[in-house]
């Protein structure tokens, strides 16, 4: 084996630390939340990014502060989600990475039981073209979803409070919480070419909690 080369200063200091240069990206669900957080962390990265929402103020704005783009999408319409494909295309001739963030709450249900075989059949029939595709599990972040499923329950709760709550309550790592950042950072090495041999692959971002308890419903109803 070939000694370890010796590091020097050039070595260290990469040309860029940016992890998405002039990647294009497609963000359902971009407006806020997890998909806001990711849609900063990938602009911070050097990446164009489409925000694809149904909350237009709110992307719009996000879309222009991070020189993006905002289209009105809504992704239970195909002729919508292909829209803003199109609008990728158009805008800069290419679509590398979609994030297929958009979603509602359910309130209850194991993360086990989620149908993850549609991630490994798409894995498997696209590996082909060197599409990877892989999912993120989050769990527990204060975002508004998160927050109208505790006021579906009946308590009145601030961001900060659910944060300390799911630190103390539903994380192994004591004291964290999970954050909208937890999951963008995610994201982005699942987006860069740093995980270029990682597909059909699920991700969670749960503080190691979902595999000691498969049952989330508890954590809405004893909050102390
Ligand atoms: N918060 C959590 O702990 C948690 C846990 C598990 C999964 N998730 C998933 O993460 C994703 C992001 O959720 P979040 O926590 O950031 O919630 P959020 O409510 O802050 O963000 C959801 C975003 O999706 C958008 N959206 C909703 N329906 C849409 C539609 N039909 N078309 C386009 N956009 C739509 C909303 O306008 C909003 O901007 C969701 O898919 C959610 O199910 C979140």
């Amino acid at each position: 084996m070939e000694p370890h080369m010796k590091l020097n200063e050039e070595t260290i200091k990469s040309p860029s630390s940016k992890r998405l240069i002039n990647k294009v990206a497609v963000i359902t669900g971009g407006a806020r939340g997890i998909g806001a957080a990711t849609a900063k962390l990938f602009a911070e990265n050097g990446a164009h990014v489409v925000i694809a929402d149904v909350l237009d103020d709110l992307g719009a704005s996000l879309a222009e502060s991070i020189a993006g783009r905002f289209i009105h999408c809504d992704v239970s319409k195909e002729q919508d989600v292909e829209s803003a494909i199109n609008l990728a295309l158009s805008w800069k001739g290419q679509l590398d990475i979609m994030f297929n963030n958009a979603g509602i709450a359910g309130v209850d249900g194991s993360i086990t039981s989620l149908d993850m075989e549609h991630v490994r059949s798409a894995a498997c029939e696209l590996g082909v073209h060197l599409i990877r595709v892989n999912s993120i599990s989050p769990h527990g972040v204060p975002s508004e979803m998160l927050l109208s499923a505790f006021k579906r329950f009946g308590r009145e709760i601030s961001p900060q409070e659910l944060g300390e709550y799911i630190g103390k309550n539903a994380s192994l790592l004591k004291g964290k919480g999970s954050t909208a950042e937890d999951v963008a950072h995610a994201a982005l090495f699942l987006a860069c070419d740093e995980s270029s041999f990682i597909t059909a692959h699920t991700l969670r971002v749960d503080g190691g909690y979902t595999s000691a308890f498969s049952h989330m419903s508890f954590i809405y109803q004893d909050l102390k």
